[in-house]
């Protein structure tokens, strides 16, 4: 089946968005699961999470690792933790390690080719890349030495108010939907997502978010509701930003949910992980009821302990203090509950192989 004869069009996402009505809410969720079933089928695959560094040169307002946020000790991990991460990733099965990090171009380009290198040399592993923006020669650099995927959300489609949340460098306007197409240029299988109910996010945004979607053929969506952070100006000062009530898209689970099903509906093909936002709002249950909406990925923390609670993001990140191996064992099981089965092989995106 093709992408469009299952795609919901902008009043459909809209009437989804906001419904009050169960039942409506309740055949979004049996769609969402369907069509994840038909499309990526029940095979569930693990990514090994590990967050390299929380340097940060940008001041997002809504992000707890902001480089104004003093508070938060900066480390970078050695590549020798890296690749003991890498090795616990072997042994449980997982067939993609995700590199994520805050965006420092301290954190040498030349350095993570060397990693990305020294995993591929050691390993089948896929390797998907989460290091923000960068120069076009970096992605470059680290697709030649090997890496497969590249996630850069772009947070939100309406340009003032990713302006306003996500200040430009000097002299450097951040466009990420240009990057983005340049990502897919350099041979990268893309994933990009929003942020939902960001103070100041309208409800036309977010149609128009995730018609996107759909419209950057996207082979990976992450989406999770906004968590404020307490050490941040956009949870200091929201009164600033929110909108009148009705129009202001709210930062709950449940709408974390709803955007998770629609892009299933309107991304049949693509890998869309059970985010860490979701659990960290719902408990053990946010990640089932991802699954169960519309999600095939999950995504194990594989970082040290001594380093989580510095890569806190939002706050009570999702057990942000758990050891790698519970981690791991935790999800296992509860994907085995759900009656779904551990994917095998690296999880490349069946969206680059449609042939509809
Ligand atoms: N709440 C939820 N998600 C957040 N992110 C950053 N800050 C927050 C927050 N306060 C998300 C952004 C980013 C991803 C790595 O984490 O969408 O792209």
């Amino acid at each position: 089946m093709s992408t469009s004869c299952t795609s919901p069009d902008r009043n459909q996402i809209r009437h989804w968005l906001t419904t009050t009505n169960p039942h409506d809410l309740d055949e979004l969720w049996r769609q969402a699961d369907a069509v994840r079933r038909q499309h990526v089928g029940d095979a569930v695959h693990l990514r090994g999470l590990v967050e390299v560094s929380n340097r940060c040169t940008r001041n997002c307002l809504y992000c707890g690792i902001r480089l104004a946020n003093s508070k938060v000790p900066r480390y970078l991990m050695t590549t020798e933790e890296i690749l003991d991460c890498t090795r616990i990733a072997v042994e449980a099965g997982f067939g993609t390690l995700v590199l994520q990090a805050g965006e420092d171009e301290s954190v040498a380009a030349s350095w993570i080719a060397e990693v990305i290198s020294a995993i591929k040399r050691d390993t089948d592993l896929a390797i998907t890349l989460s290091l923000g923006e960068r120069d076009e020669a970096d992605y470059r650099l680290w697709r030649e030495a090997g890496a497969d995927r590249y996630l850069l959300r772009f947070e939100t489609g309406d340009d003032k108010l990713f302006d306003t949340i996500h200040p430009s460098l000097p002299g450097r306007r951040s466009d990420r939907l240009a990057l983005l197409g340049l990502l897919r240029e350099t041979g990268y299988e893309v994933g990009s997502g929003i942020l939902v109910g960001i103070p100041g996010q309208s409800f036309d945004s977010l149609v128009a978010d995730i018609e996107r979607f759909g419209s950057l053929d996207l082979d990976m969506i992450g989406v999770g509701p906004y968590i404020p952070h307490p050490d941040t100006p956009l949870a200091q000062h929201s009164e600033r930003f929110l909108l009148a009530d009705g129009e202001q898209v709210p930062n709950t689970v449940e709408m974390g949910y709803r955007v998770l099903a629609l892009a299933r509906l309107i991304c049949p093909r693509a890998n869309i992980p059970s985010t860490t936002a979701l659990a960290t709002l719902d408990g053990p249950a946010g990640r089932e009821l991802g699954l169960q909406r519309g999600a095939n990925i999950v995504m194990p923390n594989l970082t040290p302990q001594k380093y989580r609670r510095m890569y806190e993001i939002y706050p009570a990140k999702a057990a942000s203090t758990e050891a790698a191996e519970q981690s791991i064992a935790g999800a296992l099981s509860q994907i085995r509950a759900l009656g779904r089965t551990i994917g095998s092989g690296r999880g490349d995106s069946p969206n680059l192989l449609k042939d509809c």
